[in-house]
């Protein structure tokens, strides 16, 4: 049984060297080519067999592997990039995760680490930019495990120190790993291979460690399938002279010219058939070519390959690409259920749009995994009528639509206008967007709160200050002090014997009227159907006379200590007439 050959991800923290990590491996000037030196897609290389026999030399000398090669996809480590990462992620039968030795583990890193734990993905990890530990003696393309024999006593014991450190935090995330060299069990260790990028000591380890990986653990999922071809969309881009592309990791079966091909678009998927087939060159990266690509006529699983067809608006990077052959219909269908993403939805929650399968797909993980629930979620950018849908939703903590990497369009933004109880929260980082609901949801639920307390009666107790009745009826100006609590205009108040008084008309102090006073303020207020001097008199206490439904309310509130003491006053008071009252 042939095998194909393995897609190895290489992820990790920006800056940790993954690009030229490959830069080595290949020979080519990829990273400083760069625009800013980030990544900012993702690539693919084919490194077929020889090359690798090529460069790891002595460690192979005599031995012979049934895995052709490996297809490396390069992934941008920079924040921004997470849906790449984790569509590279999730293609990989194998990934090399790098770390930057001095830098250690970064947040990318760990981000990179839970991609990883999702897809099931067995993974090794490169210590990278072994040339920087002080002391250290490198040789070109030289096997770690020979190199670290001619190194001083001190100079090996602080790499042991700096790599303990790294074990140490793997460890607290939850991976048991240890130098590859000490590993006596890949499926209970993970290997940590010390590599320079710069001068590329280390490297024929890690490719070896790699192929015997895909050897020893993934020859089943290796076994190449005959038939149509099953791929990935990476990336669409224009291409002079050939229009839209799509650049494309095959991962199963076989693509030839002339194939009616059935992509996943942003509304339906589209059908379409291969006009030319364009391979970059072994040991080349498809986003940047050293060579021109050439022509083929057929390509096999695992590889990279831009694929010039006619009609591809709307195909969306992330998507599935399928090779039909008399099933259009049966494809069609398959992929419409493919980008509906598997994303868990629940009865009630939040609806999030993103811009490919793939972001969908990590931003509802991420979600998932701070708890937050998800009523909806589509590919797409925000519509006038995702605005309306979420305006509707009945619980208001719901009327959010998270963006992840799409746009507004116009006229949904002058509906949002419209809508001032929803919120559009967009943003191109995960945990930016979850930062920003979850300060979203703390105000909201502060606001509501704030809305209630205000509907329902509150306790209050106030007494009627000595020389300061204004007015004796129709109706009684009086001043009070608030001895607890809080009064508002238009509640009603009773005397300590339970007999209701009239309602407050009005709160003023000095020029200014009130709706309400609290606690420890004096002002005038004017009350309703009574007379000072008969129902009421000064230095008499009164209480806010609270309906029995709201008291009911106010047991289930948090009340300041204050307010449960006249609460509890006012319903000794009421328990007089009514033995279980607000109970
Ligand atoms: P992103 O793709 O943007 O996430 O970065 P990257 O991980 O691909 O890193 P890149 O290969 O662009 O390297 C980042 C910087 O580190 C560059 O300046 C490299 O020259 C430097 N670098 C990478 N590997 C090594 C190494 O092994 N030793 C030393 N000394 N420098 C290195
Ligand atoms: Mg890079």
């Amino acid at each position: 049984m042939k095998i194909r050959q393995p897609i190895v991800s290489v992820l990790g923290h920006v800056d940790h060297g993954k690009t030229s990590l490959l830069d080595m491996i290949r020979g080519t000037a990829v990273a400083e080519r760069e625009a800013g030196r980030i990544t900012q897609h993702i690539g693919a290389t084919e490194v077929p067999m020889d090359a690798i026999m090529n460069i790891c030399k002595d460690l192979v000398k005599g031995k012979s592997f049934k895995v052709p090669g490996l297809l490396f996809i390069d992934t941008p480590g920079h924040q921004a990039f997470t849906t790449l990462r984790a569509r590279g992620g999730s293609l990989a039968d194998l990934a090399v995760l790098v770390i930057d030795i001095s830098q250690g583990i970064q947040p990318q890193t760990v981000e990179s680490m839970s991609i990883l734990k999702k897809y099931k993905t067995p993974f090794i990890i490169a210590i990278n930019k072994l040339d920087l530990v002080q002391g250290w003696i490198s040789t070109d393309f030289g096997s770690f495990r020979t190199g670290l024999a001619n190194q001083l006593e001190e100079v090996q014991q602080d790499l042991d120190t700096r790599i303990y450190k790294i074990i140490e935090r793997l460890y607290t995330h939850g991976f048991s790993s240890e130098r590859y060299d000490r590993v006596s069990d890949f499926t209970k260790n993970i290997a940590l291979v010390p590599v320079s990028a710069k001068t590329g000591e280390g490297i024929p380890d890690l490719l070896l460690m790699l192929i015997g990986l895909a050897q020893r653990f993934l020859e089943k999922e290796l076994e190449t399938e005959e038939g149509p071809a099953e791929g990935t969309i990476l990336e669409v881009k224009e291409e002079k002279g050939l229009g839209t592309t799509l650049d494309t990791i095959i991962y199963s079966g076989t693509i030839a010219r002339g194939d009616t091909i059935v992509v996943g678009g942003k509304n339906l998927p589209i059908v379409t058939k291969v006009k030319a087939l364009l391979k970059p060159k072994p040991m080349d990266e498809i986003r940047d070519p050293s060579e021109r690509f050439s022509m083929v006529k057929e390509v096999s699983a695992a590889a990279g390959i831009k694929v010039s067809a006619p009609d591809l608006t709307g195909v969306i990077a992330g998507a599935p690409l399928r090779v039909a052959k008399g099933n259009v219909e049966e494809l069609v269908e398959k992929i419409k259920e493919e980008s509906k993403a598997t994303v868990e939805i629940d009865d009630d929650g939040i609806f999030i749009k993103a811009d490919a399968i793939g972001s969908l797909e990590a931003l509802a993980y991420e979600l998932h995994a701070a708890k937050i629930k998800i009523k909806r979620a589509e590919v797409g950018d925000v519509s006038k009528k995702d605005v309306i849908d979420t305006a509707t939703a009945i619980d208001p903590l719901n009327r959010v639509i998270m963006a992840f990497n799409v746009k507004t369009l116009p006229d949904a933004k002058v509906e949002q206008e419209a809508h001032s109880d929803m919120i559009v929260i967009s943003n191109n980082i995960v945990y930016k967007l979850v930062e920003d609901y979850q300060a979203w949801l703390e105000k909201t639920k502060r606001e509501m709160e704030k809305e209630k307390r205000a509907e329902i009666v509150h306790p209050g107790m106030i007494r009627l200050l000595p020389d300061h009745v204004f007015r004796i009826s129709k109706p009684a100006i009086v001043g009070v002090r608030v001895l607890a609590g809080r009064i508002r205009v238009d509640q009603r108040l009773m005397r300590e014997d339970g007999n209701q008084i009239g309602k407050i008309k009005s709160i003023r102090t000095g020029d200014e009227s009130l709706k309400e006073a609290l606690s420890g303020q004096e002002v005038a207020i004017a009350i309703d159907d009574v007379t000072v001097g008969r129902q009421i008199k000064v230095e008499d206490i009164l209480y806010v006379d609270i309906p029995e439904a709201h008291a009911r309310e106010l047991y289930k509130m948090e009340l300041t200590s204050d307010e449960n003491e006249v609460l509890e006053k006012v319903r000794a008071i009421k328990s007089k007439e009514k033995p279980f009252w607000g109970k």
